[in-house]
């Protein structure tokens, strides 16, 4: 018996299974009901009373072995079974990625963006003012008379019907707001949302952006403005790009003029984006009138300075070719995708 035993002990200590099918039919072979284990329970009965402790003991010691086997081969293979599927759920690294999708870009936020970085390049430094502004910082400071016309309730958007609180006609504001607030050598852009009481159509809207540009010190001259946006008109429209100012009006300035830029879809000849002019306007500009200097509180004798004024709109409509400024209003994302690689 106990030779018996010691073979198949010998048996289930060298016993590896590769696959739950080899083990299971290790299990049965040796532990089922009629297995080879219980068949020598069944042939214990007939064991010299003698030798039964001994026997015993190691039949009961061959079928926890067998037990012990059976349990950690199967417990391995289902563990590696595990990992295996585990592991083709992990990632390939080798794949492409999936991209989610990013936002874009205001097409108004883009071309401001472009304005303020061109000029932060040469020194200027961006401000901002309030959107709802009194009368003098949006007209009296600037020179307005009186009974100018843009004063005009039609013009204007007054706020609970009170003539001194009124949404900004435009940045021009912020240049009052900033010269009285610092001391030359001011050197400033103003970019921000502009109200008009204007009927909304392919060319205006009651809601646009502008930005403002200013610069005050000792002897700063005529030359010194057409130079600066000269540089910024061959940054924005490309190097080739010309610039010519025809004289104007404005309250603020003094002398005053329009600044055009050669079409830039035509370079000159003319064609329908400039009218057949072969000239885009693109903003107003002029030196600061000394009134407005002195309603500051900057010395009209010692300092002189030039500012200018653009409309956003008007830049992006030329840049991207849009013919209708309320595109950039409506937020339709078939318009605003196209934006996409803008930064
Ligand atoms: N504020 C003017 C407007 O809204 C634009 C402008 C013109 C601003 C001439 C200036 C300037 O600073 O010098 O139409």
């Amino acid at each position: 018996m106990l030779d018996k035993i010691k073979i198949l002990r010998d048996e289930v200590d060298a016993f590896d299974a590769s696959g739950m099918e080899e083990a299971e039919a290790f299990r049965l072979r040796m532990l089922s009901k009629k297995g080879l284990i219980p068949s020598l329970f069944q042939d214990f009965k007939s064991v010299d009373p003698a030798d039964r402790k001994e026997v015993g003991r190691q039949l009961n010691l061959l079928k926890q072995a067998a037990t012990e086997k059976v349990n950690s081969i199967k417990a391995r293979l289902e563990a590696e079974a595990e990992s295996k599927q585990s592991g083709q759920k992990r990632p390939d690294l080798s794949m492409p990625a999936n991209f989610e999708p990013i936002g874009s870009r205001h097409p108004l936020s883009v071309t401001r963006n472009r304005i303020n970085s061109i000029f932060q390049r040469i020194g200027f430094v961006v401000s901002e003012g309030p959107e709802i502004e009194d009368d003098w910082h949006n007209f009296s400071a600037l020179n307005f008379p009186e009974e100018h016309p843009a004063r005009d309730m039609q013009d204007t958007f007054f706020v609970r019907k009170n003539p001194d609180i009124a949404l900004r006609t435009h940045t021009s504001s912020v240049q009052v707001r900033v010269m009285e607030s610092q001391k030359p050598p001011i050197r400033t852009i103003s970019p921000g949302r502009v109200f008009r009481n204007e009927a909304i159509s392919a060319r205006a809207h009651c809601i646009f952006h502008q930005v403002e540009g200013l610069y005050i010190d000792q002897g700063v001259s005529f030359a010194d403005m057409k130079q600066c946006l000269l540089y910024f008109a061959r940054e924005m429209f490309g190097e080739e790009t010309q610039i010519r100012l025809r004289p104007s009006f404005f309250p603020f300035t003094e002398p005053s003029a329009e600044m055009d830029v050669s079409c830039n879809i035509c370079g000159g000849p003319g064609c329908n984006i400039c009218k057949h002019s072969g000239w885009i306007e693109v903003m107003g500009c002029g030196m600061v009138d000394p009134n407005v200097l002195e309603n500051c509180g900057i010395d009209s004798r010692k300092y002189t300075g030039y500012a200018f004024g653009m409309g956003i709109e008007r830049i992006a409509m030329n840049i991207y070719q849009i013919k209708d400024l309320r595109m950039f209003f409506e937020n339709d994302l078939r318009f605003l995708r196209q934006f996409e690689s803008a930064i």
